[in-house]
């Protein structure tokens, strides 16, 4: 469950929100529909949960990541943007998970970052997983290649047993898989990448990291369930894709998505990547950034209280954080922070977070999105939440959220570059 509320003290703006929630029903209404699955059929494949996380999926990739989980020290994932956003938000959210080490791979091309990738995993015992749905992209193509140089120079022919490739069925990554002996996983041809949470591209990685993926998946289905079953102004992620567009319209350009969990930190890229390529287009689109509290309140706290008018704030409030520090009196040493004898950070944490909803919401436009506690289960409905808010925000500022035309500019010139 995620409560939405928004914090606007504009009676016109409320007047047109209001309108607007009206308005956007026929949008609401077409999500999903038979039409869209005509208009986008060949990208929904994540729309129902039970399309790529179904009992054989699950069954299957639990097998995988048990053989992984038994023999491996490092398990390096090699994928970029959406192949490789999901696992890393979920898995670094939970640091206590029991599975191998995971190290990522494939998301730069600085031979810096590779070195390190390097120092992790050497004289220790190593498995791949390359996730690459066309096989073209750069990083994780040419990571591939040296990783695999790597295994094969240490583990010699036995190197493929530990060389796991997911990819588009009939690909060339498939071929490369039959002939080499690889394990191959199915990257689902309807899914993009930003939307593969609840799919093998995602579930692989965090079975073997040990994140319990029957919990993230069951949130990820009943959040599904919640937002299909409710089709009028009162759903939340309408509400929230409304407001969202509302404040575009009013001239704020940028949605600052703000924590006061540090265990957020890796999901506020999934979040960026899923709402900047899928609505960042003809000319459009809100820009997201995120806002890791209580930290940044002392760098961009200052502009957001004070700078340019252009950020509209949602905030992801956790409301338990399943943890508890107190601070007990210091008889020795004068401090001046004897306020804070005997409160938990619980109540400290709560009483920044009250303090900055009240002050950014006097200066602009804010919305909150509350979670009961971050678990798989939570990220489930959260990572489904999300992408279904972007089908439905981008289907009101009218462009489609599942192409991403516009990175192929730069990969052109860049290929030409390297003589591809
Ligand atoms: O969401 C998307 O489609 C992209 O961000 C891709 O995930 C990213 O570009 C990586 O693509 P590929 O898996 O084909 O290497």
């Amino acid at each position: 469950m995620i409560q939405f509320q928004m914090f606007d003290h504009q009676p016109e703006r409320c007047e047109k929100y209001h309108q607007m929630l009206t308005d956007n029903l026929p949008v609401l209404e077409g999500i999903g529909s038979e039409a869209d699955f005509e208009k986008y059929g060949d990208s929904l494949g994540w729309f129902d949960i039970d399309t790529w996380a179904n009992e054989a999926e699950l069954s299957a990739i639990e097998e995988l990541a048990a053989r992984v989980r038994r023999d491996a020290d490092v398990f390096v994932l090699i994928g970029v943007g959406g192949s490789n956003n999901a696992a890393r938000s979920v898995i670094e959210a939970f640091p206590e998970c029991d599975g191998p080490e995971i190290v990522y791979a494939g998301n730069s091309l600085s031979p810096w970052a590779f070195e390190q990738v390097m120092n992790k995993i050497r004289g220790k015992s190593v498995y791949i997983d390359c996730i690459a749905k066309n096989f073209q992209t750069l990083e994780p193509g040419s990571a591939f290649r040296v990783l695999r140089e790597y295994l094969y120079e240490t583990y010699g022919e036995k190197a493929n047993e530990r060389i796991i490739a997911t990819g588009s069925r009939n690909s060339l990554l498939e071929t490369i898989c039959k002939e080499q002996g690889y394990s191959f996983v199915e990257f689902p041809q309807t899914v993009g990448g930003r939307y593969t949470a609840v799919t093998a591209v995602g579930l692989l990685p965090m079975a073997v990291a040990g994140i319990d993926i029957r919990a993230l998946v069951k949130g990820a289905a009943d959040m599904a369930a919640e937002l299909k079953g409710c089709r009028d102004i009162t759903q939340s992620a309408y509400r929230y894709a409304v407001a969202r567009n509302l404040y575009y319209n009013e001239g704020y350009r940028m949605e600052m998505l703000a924590s006061f969990e540090p265990q957020l930190h890796w999901f506020y890229k999934w979040w960026i990547q899923l709402f900047a390529e899928s609505e960042g287009k003809e000319d459009q689109g809100v820009y997201p950034i995120s806002g890791e509290y209580s930290e940044e309140l002392h760098s961009v706290g200052q502009f957001l209280q004070d700078g340019s008018p252009v950020i509209f704030e949602t905030f992801l409030h956790v409301k338990d954080p399943q943890a508890s520090m107190i601070v007990h009196p210091d008889g020795c040493v004068k401090d001046d922070f004897d306020y804070l004898n005997g409160k938990d950070f619980r109540e400290i944490n709560e009483a920044a977070y009250g303090a900055t909803l009240r002050a950014h919401s006097e200066k602009m436009p804010c919305m909150v999105l509350e979670v009961e506690k971050l678990t798989p289960y939570s990220f489930g409905e959260i990572f489904y939440f999300f992408m279904y808010t972007c089908y439905v925000s981008a289907g009101i500022l009218g462009v489609n959220p599942f192409d991403q035309e516009g990175v192929e500019a730069y990969k052109q010139r860049m290929f030409k570059a390297l003589g591809k």
